[in-house]
């Protein structure tokens, strides 16, 4: 039988608190204590969420110790996201990996938000066609702080062939959603709003940028502009077109993704495609992805389950377990980051 190799991973970020115990790639337990706390204030507040982190933390991991059905002098090491992130949510969960560590005499890693994104695909049945992607492959990574294609070699061989020059694509959707009234989280609200509207009801120009770049900051404005116009004419348009207004921006959003991972497709000659990130949640973006891989045989795709597309304690501990594999420890001296910094 397989050794067993206990890693606990512990994510925190932004605003939930999330820790999860796997032993070699099957998850053992993921827990995640979300932050409603920022409804009241429409987004994000950074200081409240790191006072929250720092009171969720200790009852995330006794929980996660709990459901795992494990000692906790089973675990083999600890490891944590190092960023990028917000400064005081980071410190939370690096304070607390780090005493982790020198209480149970254990080893420390250090993981990189963006590239656990990625490596989540290789938790057992963690993407929906619950199976590996092979080397090498195009990962589209969508979150609320990152815009990316990435070449992915090998699990620490990750290189960015295209990256939006402005704003995320996840900031697109919390911004656009906050313009038609929809509070935090803005994101999955607007899918929500998406349902029951008519995607081709209105038509945005799409954004033009070279290669393999993306840019939303235009599209932003252009959707502003046009919401704003309308309002002149209309008190009532957003109320009156809210669920075609949702569903048209999400379509058209897909499609420009979409869009730019065909033309690396092309460029690249791969045509593994992997989503990551949070954004990957989203339900048109899944659909058009899954229905065109369907009609371009050379693709093959891999999407994960939602819970692994969001920020999960799975996916920092799963980038542990490679780094421990690998011996690639790290000190208790590290210090988190809040930029994105080279994989
Ligand atoms: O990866 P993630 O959980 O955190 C970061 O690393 O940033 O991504 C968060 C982003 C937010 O912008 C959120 O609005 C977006 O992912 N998001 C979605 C959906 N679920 C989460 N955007 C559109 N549709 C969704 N269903
Ligand atoms: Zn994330």
């Amino acid at each position: 039988m397989k050794k067993k190799l206990i890693i606990i991973g512990i994510e925190s970020t932004c605003d939930d608190t999330a820790v999860s115990i796997i032993n070699n790639r099957e998850v053992l337990s993921n827990v995640i204590i979300r932050q409603k706390i920022h409804k009241k204030y429409g987004g994000v507040v950074p200081e409240l969420a790191s006072r929250f982190h720092d009171k969720n933390l200790y009852l995330a991991v006794n929980k996660a110790i709990y459901l795992s059905r494990i000692d906790k002098y089973e675990i083999d090491a600890v490891s944590f996201s190092l960023g990028p992130g917000l400064i005081g949510s980071l410190l939370v969960g690096a304070s607390f990996a780090k005493s982790f560590s020198i209480g149970l005499k254990i080893p420390l890693l250090t993981v990189n938000h963006v590239q656990a994104h990625i490596l989540v695909h290789f938790i057992q049945n963690a993407n929906i066609n619950n199976s590996f992607p092979k080397f090498p492959f195009l990962c589209l990574m969508i979150s609320g702080g990152h815009t990316q294609i990435i070449k992915v070699n090998d699990f620490f061989k990750m290189e960015i062939i295209g990256s939006t020059l402005d704003d995320s694509v996840g900031d697109a959707f919390d911004k656009i959603a906050r313009m038609l009234g929809i509070y935090y989280p803005g994101g999955p609200l607007l899918d929500r709003f998406s349902k029951s509207g008519y995607s081709k009801k209105f038509n945005f120009s799409k954004p033009n940028v070279n290669e393999l770049d993306f840019s939303f900051s235009g599209f932003k404005s252009h959707i502003f502009q046009f919401i704003k116009k309308k309002l002149k004419k209309d008190s009532f348009f957003i109320k009156n077109n809210l669920a075609d207004l949702c569903a048209s921006v999400q379509r058209t959003i897909s499609e420009i993704l979409l869009e730019k991972i065909h033309k690396a497709t092309i460029k690249t000659g791969i045509f593994r495609i992997v989503l990551a990130g949070g954004v990957s949640a989203n339900n048109e973006i899944r659909r058009n992805f899954i229905l065109f891989a369907k009609k371009n045989k050379k693709w093959e795709i891999f999407i994960p389950k939602k819970k692994y597309s969001i920020d999960n304690g799975a996916m920092i501990a799963i980038t542990g377990l490679f780094k421990y594999k690998k011996n690639f420890f790290d000190s208790i001296n590290v210090i988190p980051y809040t930029k994105f910094q080279k994989f």
